[in-house]
């Protein structure tokens, strides 16, 4: 069954703060969408790898080799959208994958794409949650403390059926809703089952300055 990862790549980069797009900030002397596309390409089950990518950026070295290009929407959610509708047609399995998630390994890819294979629809990543959680209102006061043996972290690549996607995002689009939080959530609005496997620590997402010295320190840990 032909697997193809899009890598949403057209984000401004806000929190980190950068003059540049964040997936076009270096670490480890390459952009962190060029860390992210090796890594969909290394995987064995990916076949073919479409890069979403920000305006004046379709050019840069980073994205040479890949098979397609495609313009960023206003939203992740748009960009995703961008990216599924430059599948090629015999793909039946998709990939999502955040540049920003730019040391996420091959293997991770290999084990969402297998739990898809082996009959899941919707698979996302997922690790323990470490800090405690609170619900807060407006004001600032304590509303619910979730039991965190219940939560996880959800990173990328999540996993789709094809078809299950492209229903899910077009729902999104006849709701109205033009920003969801990640693949999976609209998914789950489709009330459709998304199944959890074993994230890893290295798929974090670089969102703050202290993500990329985290992520300059894991490199050189995997290159001593
Ligand atoms: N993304 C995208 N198109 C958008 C917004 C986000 O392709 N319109 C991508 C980002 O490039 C990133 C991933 O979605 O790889 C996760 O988004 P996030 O970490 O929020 O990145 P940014 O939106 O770039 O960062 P910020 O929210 O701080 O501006
Ligand atoms: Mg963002």
């Amino acid at each position: 069954m032909s697997v193809a990862c899009i890598v949403v790549a057209a984000g401004r980069g806000e929190r980190l703060g950068e003059q540049r797009p964040k997936a076009f900030v270096e670490v480890g002397g390459r952009p962190l969408v060029w860390h992210a596309l090796r890594a969909a390409s290394d995987a064995t089950r990916v076949s073919h790898v479409v890069v979403v990518a920000p305006d004046g950026f379709a050019g840069d070295p980073a994205l040479a080799g890949v098979a397609a290009v495609v313009p960023g929407g206003a939203t992740r959610q748009h960009s995703v959208a961008n990216g599924l509708a430059a599948l090629p047609d015999d793909t039946e399995i998709v990939l999502v994958h955040d540049a920003a998630r730019c040391l996420a390994p091959p293997a991770l890819f290999d084990a969402v794409a297998g739990a898809v294979l082996s009959g899941h629809d919707a698979v996302v990543p997922g690790v323990p949650v470490v800090d405690t959680l609170k619900a807060v209102d407006g004001a600032g006061r304590v509303t619910a403390t979730p039991d965190r043996t219940e939560l996880r972290a959800i990173q990328t690549p999540q996993g789709f059926r094809r078809a299950v996607l492209e229903r899910a995002h077009l729902a999104a689009v006849e709701r109205g809703d033009t920003d969801a939080p990640d693949d999976g959530a609209l998914v789950e609005r489709l009330g459709l089952p998304v199944h959890v496997v074993a994230g890893d620590a290295d798929a974090f997402k670089v969102t703050r300055p202290l993500d990329l010295l985290l992520a300059a320190a894991v490199l050189s840990r995997r290159s001593a």
